[in-house]
């Protein structure tokens, strides 16, 4: 049996290697039940779920930073009808993962914080937003977005982030789950779903906000 030194080497490493966090790593281990309990006693580990969920909830932007596979961006981009006269819009552009593989006949926009383009300041008049966004403020984002009045709203999630508050909330703004595309992406936390919400559409699916006991 590894130690508890060895141990946390092990995972240090892994985590500088694969760029996840380490305590979030830890908290999941734990849960698992993948970790000996002298382990968790000496780094004192909550291995509750949601104390993993309040950390990501509590990110700043430098976590924030998750770089799409180039082939998952495209997969996003290709679930999207377009006309040539539509105005494409990526926020969150970073190395351009999405933004760089947009038609190239179309118009294209973009922002990125790290190039002190905030996609809070942004206002000009765009038919699809397609992007992965931060999750750590994925309610302002989900707004910020809405308001924006696109035709398509396509964004990559953790399946934790699809909640029915927020279907909920696109709905009351006139917007419909149209595409639902499940997927996993190396080292990410989850499950992944790139989400697909157009204007004046029904949802392809059905929820309801009643907690069941
Ligand atoms: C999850 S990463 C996605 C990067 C890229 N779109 C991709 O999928 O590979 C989110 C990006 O949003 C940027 N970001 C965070 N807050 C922002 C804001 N308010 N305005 C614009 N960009 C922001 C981060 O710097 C980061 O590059």
């Amino acid at each position: 049996m590894a130690s508890v030194q060895t141990l946390t080497t092990i995972i240090e490493l892994l985590s500088k290697r694969y760029k996840f966090d380490k305590e979030d790593a830890i908290a999941f281990l734990a849960k698992e039940k993948l970790l000996p309990k002298r382990f968790i006693m000496k780094e004192k580990v909550t291995p509750a779920f949601s104390s993993t969920n309040t950390k990501i909830k509590a990110r700043v932007n430098a976590n924030d930073i998750f770089i799409t596979p180039l082939k998952l961006s495209k997969t996003a981009i290709t679930m999207i009808d377009c006309s040539s006269t539509d105005i494409w819009y990526d926020p969150f552009r970073n190395n351009g993962s999405y933004y760089n593989q947009f038609p190239m006949e179309n118009t294209k926009l973009w922002s990125e914080i790290l190039e002190e383009k905030d996609f809070f300041s942004f206002n000009e008049q765009c038919d699809i937003i397609c992007s992965n966004p931060p999750y750590s403020i994925l309610d302002r984002v989900i707004e910020k977005s809405i308001e924006l009045r696109p035709r398509v709203i396509n964004y990559l999630l953790g399946v934790g982030n699809l909640t029915c508050k927020r279907i909920e909330a696109f709905e009351n703004a006139g917007y419909g789950l149209v595409k639902l595309h499940m997927c996993k992406v190396y080292t990410w936390f989850g499950m992944s779903a790139i989400v697909q919400f157009e204007l004046n559409k029904e949802s392809i699916i059905s929820f309801d906000r009643v907690v069941w006991r």
